[in-house]
């Protein structure tokens, strides 16, 4: 069985962003196997929640991490069960996601803080749904609150165009 995770590493893709995980619980939106909760627990994560639309995956991840939580299912309808977050977290997800399923999902995230990694960039191979930076930028804005940081991704599966990691935060 192919697991992105263990081929594509979470800590290499994160290896640029710095993150007070201290004391947070994380909503991991396409959480894969789960490894975010790995790493964000070995930096004071509080609480972890992985959602995940393959069946597969969800079991890997309850496999591997007790002590986490895990739910199967669309994101788009798990959102409105999910409990309030301190953070969510999404990575190489949104870019699946049409313009319209996307802003639908933004819009209904209770968290505070907000974290996701896409590809950004005008080399459009019809892989996924490409936007510029400005784009998601203006989303936020939009939609949730203000864009604190943008990062270099360190994953390196994209030949096509460059990822990177949005760190956002609620308006008041
Ligand atoms: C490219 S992988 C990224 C995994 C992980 N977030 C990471 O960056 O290591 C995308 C994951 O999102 C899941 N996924 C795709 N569409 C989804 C949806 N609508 N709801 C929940 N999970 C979804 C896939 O099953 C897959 O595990």
């Amino acid at each position: 069985m192919y697991i992105y995770q263990d081929e594509i590493l979470m800590t290499k893709k994160l290896e640029n962003l710095t993150y007070n995980w201290k004391g947070k619980s994380v909503l991991d939106l396409g959480c894969n196997a789960g490894k975010l909760w790995e790493i964000s627990k070995s930096a004071g994560a509080s609480r972890y929640l992985g959602v995940d639309i393959s069946k597969d995956m969800i079991k890997v991840g309850k496999e591997r991490y007790e002590d986490a939580e895990f739910v199967e299912g669309d994101v788009n309808v798990v959102i409105d069960r999910s409990p309030d977050y301190d953070v969510t977290v999404a990575m190489a997800l949104f870019h699946h996601f049409t313009s319209r399923k996307l802003r639908g999902v933004i819009r209904r995230l209770k968290s505070k803080e907000l974290i996701f990694e896409v590809p950004v960039g005008s080399n459009d191979v019809g892989l996924y749904q490409l936007r510029d930076e400005k784009w998601y930028r203006d989303l936020i804005v939009e939609l949730y609150g203000k864009v604190q940081a943008v990062v270099k991704s360190g994953a390196t599966n994209d030949p096509y165009n460059p990822r990177v990691i949005f760190v956002c935060k609620r308006n008041d």
